[in-house]
């Protein structure tokens, strides 16, 4: 006989997801509805040494129960494939076994090709290793779920202008369909998914199973102030302001409006403000409750960077959700870490 507080407790979170359901993309009737994730185990050395790994089984469940429904899985795949670009198979063992949990936790999961800087580096082995890749992954996951998405590359810039992306992206795209030729796959501008670069992205017509993604780290200053990896490392103490909010609104209603002229479904990849700068959390908070909460009133999906590593939302070494910024992006976290596990 289930207790009244398990009564109360499902009921309540029926009534949380009601209340923050947001509208099917348009163009994505046919597509998984992917509504709220995370990056996850792009800088885990489970890739080097599954034994040192600091991502475990049970943080799919922990991310399911914390209120996502998909993760990203940020793949540096160029680093294990050797001169003539087969891909190692213990690293493709790790990545059935993080497919399978992942979707066994009852999470969408999107292969994101992360290897954006050295696909800047040399635009020529970047097309020869993609090509690789995806000719290694796309049969290997023909008969996974539809929960199972494919991100051709993260963030194409510098060399990668739109002109050379577009015509990479449709080769590409041609690779993945002769083993998924429905499956969805997620494609983005260029100048590191930029929504700016929208409008010259270009997508063949009659495939409608692809799923539009950009990045969004604006006001760059107020979100990488400290950053070592950006031009920002000097910086400090810039403050998220109501103008900054206002902005994101007016920046994603340009999103909403080619979303809405292409037909095409949106999901926001990346999000966030970094940790180690010196940013006050409450800052932190209110620009990653602002984002996610802009993204939701448009219907786009979004993916919070990132799990762990930087900017985190799970502290590994407490062995725990970083409390403030789990319940930036998912308002109902507080909740949903005090419930009794519902499955
Ligand atoms: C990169 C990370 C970086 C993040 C925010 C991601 O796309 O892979 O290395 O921390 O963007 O700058």
């Amino acid at each position: 006989m289930p207790s009244l507080t398990r009564i109360l407790s499902a009921l309540m979170l029926l009534f949380v997801a009601a209340c923050t359901s947001v509208p099917a993309p348009a163009g994505g009737q046919s597509q998984p509805q992917l509504r709220r994730g995370i990056n996850v185990l792009g800088y885990d050395p489970i890739w080097e040494d599954p034994a040192k790994g600091r991502f475990q089984e049970k943080h799919f469940g922990e991310i399911r129960r914390g209120g996502f429904d998909f993760v990203r899985v940020n793949l540096h795949a160029f680093k294990h494939m050797d001169a003539s670009g087969h891909i190692s198979p213990a690293w493709l063992d790790r990545l059935d076994w993080i497919v399978e949990n992942a979707t066994e936790a009852g999470l969408s999961v999107i292969l994101d090709e992360h290897d954006f800087n050295a696909c800047a580096e040399d635009v020529a082995a970047c097309r020869t290793k993609l090509t690789a890749f995806w000719s290694q992954v796309a049969p290997r996951y023909r008969n996974a779920p539809r929960s199972v998405l494919f991100e051709l590359l993260n963030e194409p810039h510098g060399p990668l202008d739109a002109p050379t992306w577009n015509a990479m992206l449709v080769d590409l795209l041609a690779v993945v369909r002769e083993t998924n030729p429905t499956r969805t796959v997620v494609i983005g501008p260029t100048r590191w998914n930029n929504f700016a670069e929208l409008p010259t992205l270009r997508l063949p017509e009659d495939d409608r199973n692809i799923l539009v993604t950009f990045h969004y780290y604006d006001p760059f200053k107020f979100t990488h102030q400290g950053a070592s990896w950006t031009d920002m490392e000097d910086v400090s103490g810039i403050p998220f302001t109501d103008a900054d909010r206002a902005q994101i609104g007016r920046d994603f209603d340009k999103v909403a409006e080619w979303a809405r002229a292409n037909n095409r479904p949106i999901l926001l990849g990346e999000f966030g403000a970094y940790d180690k700068g010196g940013t006050p959390t409450d800052m932190r908070v209110a620009y990653t409750n602002a984002v996610a909460r802009e993204a939701e009133a448009r219907g786009f999906a979004w993916a919070y960077w990132q799990f762990d590593s930087d900017f985190i939302a799970w502290d590994m070494e407490k062995d725990g959700w970083v409390e403030p910024i789990h319940e930036a992006p998912i308002p109902e976290a507080r909740y949903l870490r005090g419930a009794s596990p519902i499955r």
